[in-house]
């Protein structure tokens, strides 16, 4: 199982410009982040925070879906990409208490998750991991780099998924913005 810690603190790659609570409620201040995949968990640092999530299975992407993502998406860690934002976010009983193939056609079907999503590739990088299981606050962790030239295409994208009947189910979601000093060597 491959297992994330965000841990938010002095600390971190990541400088926080903003931390938001879009719906419910929110985290703690802090000063920078770091994203870190590793066989075991992390400790929260002094007076920070952490979430920690795991890498899972896809639930929802059909074979078809999945070959047009692999075929753009891009990966994380690109130099251009300066901007990031980690966003936490809790569904609601209502989601959870649905079956597999309800969630999958409201996912799709009714909100076009996939479909919007892609139309922002390959300029987003995204990684999504899994909290719920873990008995964490948040049921996920989504993961988000981007070149400063494309954030307000983010934004954008962020708009158009809260508009759906999806984001209806969404009962806590925390929006943190990121940016790194300089582009990566
Ligand atoms: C950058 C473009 C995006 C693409 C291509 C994309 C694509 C996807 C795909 C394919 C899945 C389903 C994974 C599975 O089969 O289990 C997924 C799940 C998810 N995405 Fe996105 N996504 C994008 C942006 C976003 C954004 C901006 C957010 C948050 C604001 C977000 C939040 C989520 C969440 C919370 C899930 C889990 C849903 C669940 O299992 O109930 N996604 N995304």
């Amino acid at each position: 199982m491959s297992r994330v810690t965000f841990v938010a603190g002095k600390l971190g790659t990541w400088r926080i410009e903003s931390i938001a609570a879009i719906c419910g409620e929110g985290v703690g201040p802090a000063e920078r982040l770091e994203r870190i995949e590793a066989p075991q968990f992390l400790s929260p640092p002094e007076g920070g925070w952490r979430l920690c999530g795991v890498r899972s299975n896809e639930r929802y992407t059909e074979k078809s879906e999945r070959e047009r993502l692999i075929a753009i998406q891009p990966p994380l860690d690109r130099m251009e990409s300066v901007c990031a934002s980690l966003i936490p976010i809790k569904k609601s009983e209502a989601w959870w208490a649905l079956a597999q193939d309800e969630r999958r056609r409201l996912f799709e079907e009714r909100s076009k998750h996939l479909s919007i999503g892609i139309e922002y590739l390959p300029a987003v990088a995204r990684r999504l991991y899994h909290s719920r299981d873990l008995g964490e606050a948040f049921d996920f962790l989504t993961w988000f780099e981007f070149a400063e030239k494309d954030a307000s295409a983010f934004d954008e994208l962020l708009r158009r998924l809260r508009d759906t009947e999806e984001w209806s189910y969404v009962e806590r979601e925390v929006e943190i913005r990121l940016r790194r000093d300089r582009a990566r060597d």
